[in-house]
């Protein structure tokens, strides 16, 4: 496993990801701005590793800020996290992850502004290593939906760079080889940005998981020829009703599993469900830069020139196209979701099992 993101002596290293698979590449981020910058531009994606960049890029920050008192403090502070949350809309991870740190340093308003700082950097480390916790726990459950000899498809990159490591979607296929099945992955180009080509394709070939690579509309092909037994996604936000929204493309091919009766199955921690969002329709869905579309990696142009163009990164999946939503407390019925808001609920209630 290779970092995504690291602390290292008083700056932030990103793997920029933009790059891969041609070239692993780390950038040190020096500032809160450029850690802002990598978010924004795709250095650092996938909503889990969106969430502890900007966890980091905020302890980077406080650092960055001049003031001698906590009440001189806060505001400076409360404006860095306003510019990190207006780097990416849709992954939730990130509100979650800003939220998260602004109690901390609320929580701990009455010690020394030195103190507020460097434990600042021990708590976005902690996400780090909790976040990959998660994840194999997330595997661990996710991992008995997949029998041995499973053809799975995935869509987009949940992989161990689109988290703090071991990945959600990749994890699930990770722990089924570490219980010794055999699997293998589809994997779906994932136009515009390709990163199923650049970043799935890659770590799975790394970790030796026997995969293909096809083109977004072939799933349909795939299907259709009983190709594909099961497949496994990511997520950048859950509604309270179970509604998801991921990378464009993933409602397509959860239509395309319903049609053909193949399970359909999120992998996601508990930082992606947002119950403040009633319904997929109330998830914000970010548009991106025209130029994604219209030129391949941004280099060579594929369209004509002033062509009008539509680039929503995301899509939904409505609740009722997903056969259960694997967390690190359990996988349940999307519907049955919303039980969990209140934490003193047992999830063993809700569970459902292969
Ligand atoms: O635009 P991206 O690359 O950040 O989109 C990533 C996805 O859609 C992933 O599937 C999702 O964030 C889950 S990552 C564990």
């Amino acid at each position: 496993m290779i970092p995504t993101v690291e602390w290292k002596n008083g700056i932030v290293r990103m793997l920029d990801q933009s790059k891969l698979p041609f070239e692993t590449v780390y950038v040190d981020c020096n500032d809160y701005q450029t850690v802002a910058r990598g978010i924004k531009e795709l250095w650092v994606r996938g909503a889990p590793a969106i969430g502890v960049s900007a966890a980091m890029g905020l302890a980077l920050g406080a650092r960055q800020i001049d003031a001698t008192d906590f009440a001189s403090f806060w505001p400076k502070f409360e404006t860095i996290c306003a510019e990190m949350a207006a780097t990416r809309p849709t992954a939730v991870n990130l509100f979650w992850a800003i939220d998260r740190i602004k109690q901390f340093v609320q929580k701990h308003q009455d010690q020394s502004l030195d103190a507020i700082r460097s434990q600042l950097v021990e708590e976005s480390q902690r996400m780090i290593d909790e976040d990959i916790a998660t994840n194999k726990r997330i595997g661990a459950f996710g991992a008995a939906f997949i029998s041995d000899g499973d053809n799975i498809i995935t869509h987009c990159n949940a992989g161990s760079i689109a988290t703090a490591g071991y990945g959600t979607a990749e994890g699930v296929m990770r722990a089924a080889v570490e219980e010794g099945k055999q699997i293998h992955v589809w994997v779906d180009e994932t136009r515009p940005v390709l990163q199923g080509a650049r970043l799935t394709a890659w770590e799975l070939m790394e970790e030796k998981i026997p995969c293909t690579l096809v083109t977004d509309s072939m799933a349909g092909h795939l299907l259709y020829r009983d190709l594909v037994d099961v497949a496994v996604v990511g997520a950048d936000r859950i509604a309270r009703n179970g509604d998801v929204a991921n990378k464009i493309g993933t409602y397509s091919l959860a239509v395309l599993c319903k049609e053909h009766g193949i399970p359909f199955y999120v992998a996601a921690p508990f930082s992606t469900v947002d119950f403040n969002t009633e319904s997929g329709i109330d998830i914000p869905i970010e548009e991106r830069d025209p130029r994604e579309v219209t030129h391949v990696l941004g280099a060579t142009p594929i369209a004509p020139e002033g062509v009008q163009v539509m680039n929503p990164a995301f899509d939904v999946t409505p609740a009722r196209y997903i056969t259960a939503i694997i967390t690190e407390k359990g996988a349940f019925r999307p519907q049955d979701l919303h039980h969990l808001a209140d934490p003193k609920r047992d999830p063993e209630r809700f569970r459902v099992r292969p």
